[in-house]
């Protein structure tokens, strides 16, 4: 199947009150599991690239090589939607010229103003175009350089702003942060969610930071408007672990355990693992 812009499987999946996960991609053993794993789940799925990982795949021409490739090569039946993640104005038109079906504007460090009027050049093109957009309100705060900033709430009069440009989903901030949560993490704010799902309406609302956000939580964000929820840390955590128990049980040292598909292998198979919890857990299962 060619790749598809996340409009639709995220129309029906807020219909549906059920989440698709968009997983972050980092190289081909990431994309290739998280492919593999959807197909298997009959799940939609959308492959999130950040800017910095598309310059360490080589590019985003490169990146879209790859995933089409992967898609044909594999027989992939499922919608996929290849969506840059947190994107500038700048990464999200070279996306589109790349063949991206799907692209997030994150003006959310803008003044209101400046963010409704670069949100709305791109809702424009990327209609013109058939392609998917994100737009973000609020920013999620997240651990950069060691230092753990608290995710804001966002305005939800703003969220309505945004959301009336038309654009395909909306990132909302409500406490939610990237990387692992702190210990004394607040937890999400339901109250400004369901004040912005009441102004937004069928608007597909979008929770950054997955990783570490309780079961619970999860599921009562989905029942108040979540459609989409972005999972990173969570594969890298996984992948890193199972790496290093393979070589601390010295496996690389036996026989071949040094060639490459070899030693990436436990580490794949836990990002599949780490992805089919999260599937099930979103209610996307067997939705494709
Ligand atoms: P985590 O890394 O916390 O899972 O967040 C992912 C994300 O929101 C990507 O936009």
């Amino acid at each position: 199947m060619a790749l598809v812009n996340a409009r639709d499987m995220l129309n029906k999946a807020k219909a549906g009150k059920y989440a698709v996960g968009q997983f972050n991609i980092n190289n081909l053993e990431w994309t290739k599991a998280i492919l593999l794993t959807a197909e298997e789940c009959k799940s939609p799925v959308i492959l999130g690239v950040s800017e910095g990982a598309g310059k360490y795949m080589c590019g985003y021409t490169t990146i879209v090589g790859m995933v089409k490739g992967m898609i044909n090569e594999l027989g992939i039946t499922v919608p996929v939607a290849l969506h840059l993640d947190h994107g500038s104005y700048e990464g999200a038109k070279k996306c589109i010229e790349a063949g991206f079906s799907s692209v997030m504007f994150d003006g959310s460090h803008y003044p209101i103003d400046e963010n409704i009027a670069k949100t709305k050049e791109l809702v424009e093109l990327t209609n013109k175009l058939g392609l998917s957009l994100e737009a973000e309100v609020g920013a999620i705060g997240g651990e950069e350089d060691g230092v753990i900033g608290s995710g804001e709430v966002a305005d939800p009069n703003e969220c309505k702003m945004i959301a009336d440009l038309g654009v395909t989903m909306l990132a909302a901030g409500i406490g939610n942060i990237h990387g692992k949560y702190p210990a004394n993490w607040a937890g999400l704010s339901f109250d400004t969610l369901d004040a912005i799902q009441q102004l937004t309406g069928d608007m597909p609302l979008v929770l950054h930071g997955g990783t570490g956000i309780p079961a619970d939580m999860i599921k009562k964000a989905i029942s108040l408007g979540v459609s989409k929820i972005n999972v990173n840390t969570e594969c890298q955590l996984a992948f890193a672990d199972a790496t290093r128990k393979y070589i601390e049980a010295g496996k690389d040292l036996e026989g071949k355990g040094f060639d490459p598909r070899k030693l990436l292998a436990p580490g794949f198979e836990a990002i599949k693992a780490t992805v089919k919890e999260k599937m099930e857990l979103f209610g996307s299962v067997g939705k494709a």
